[in-house]
């Protein structure tokens, strides 16, 4: 039986996020230099975990201004944009259109509970989104009822067990609760796997954490973040980056 106490803090709490959200200029936080290596270091990481992938419909859940529209676009017939804020959504749907894409938007009441049909998409991404559900495990068991047998999920999401995870993880539980908290790669591997989420590639990423630098980020800072980079993939190392990511299929 649903907690009415729980209902109400759910509500609660979608209405501080969307309102947060309405109100935030997300993409003016690419612009500074840090913004902008980032931006990148995400894009090629998302890149990576795609390559050579085919899918029909995906859904972008917490699509934000559509960023990443750019990169995993190519690499499905449609997208479905969903956000908890109307004005993000705006943005998106706005970039969307300006790239060219078959899309659609989702207005969701909060991503850990999603009012779309079993089984409708073969690709969700979900990018920088999980710390801010109310419920993280919620919002896995919900792609994993929304995504196709043998579609995928893939998960661009910060890390708790990193330099910058670890000081985040301490403001957001004892600062500011409301801002959510970042996951570790064990649990999140765990819950995959409860819901027949096979994982099939799990790297690093940001593993140089431009986050810690100035945001100005000086000619050998970059080269340093760059070249650290290279290590997104190897085994122990990639479960010290800043951010995880992970594709995993559902299984038929
Ligand atoms: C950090 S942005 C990420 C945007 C995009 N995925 C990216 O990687 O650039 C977080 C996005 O999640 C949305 N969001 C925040 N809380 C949410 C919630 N509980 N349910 C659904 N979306 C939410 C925000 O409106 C915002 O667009």
């Amino acid at each position: 039986m649903t907690d009415p106490l729980n209902v109400d803090r759910r509500e609660d709490f979608a209405k501080l996020k969307r309102d947060t959200w309405n109100a935030t200029d997300y993409g003016s936080w690419f612009k500074p230099a840090r913004g902008q290596v980032i931006d990148g270091l995400e894009k090629t990481a998302l890149a990576k975990a795609l390559a050579g992938r085919k899918y029909e419909k995906a859904l972008d859940v917490g699509i934000g201004n559509g960023r990443l529209l750019s990169i995993y676009s190519a690499h499905a017939a449609h997208v479905t944009g969903m956000d908890i804020s109307s004005e993000q959504l705006d943005q998106a749907t706005k970039a969307a259109k300006e790239l060219n894409i078959p899309f659609s938007r989702q207005l969701c009441e909060e991503a850990s509970h999603i009012d779309l049909p079993d089984e409708s998409f073969d690709l969700i991404i979900c990018s920088r989104v999980l710390q801010h559900v109310f419920d993280w495990r919620e919002s896995v068991a919900e792609f994993a009822r929304m995504l196709k047998p043998n579609g995928d999920v893939v998960l661009l999401t910060y890390n708790r067990y990193c330099v910058y995870g670890l000081k985040k993880f301490y403001q957001h539980k004892f600062v500011n609760p409301t801002k959510g908290r970042f996951q570790n790669a064990l649990a999140l591997s765990n819950e995959l796997k409860r819901h027949k989420l096979t994982i099939e590639y799990f790297s690093g990423a940001l593993m140089g954490q431009p986050e810690l630098f100035s945001t100005n980020l000086s000619g050998p800072t970059r080269a340093f973040i760059r070249t650290v980079e290279n290590f997104s993939r190897l085994p122990l190392l990639k479960y010290m980056g800043g951010r995880l990511v992970i594709r995993a299929k559902k299984r038929a």
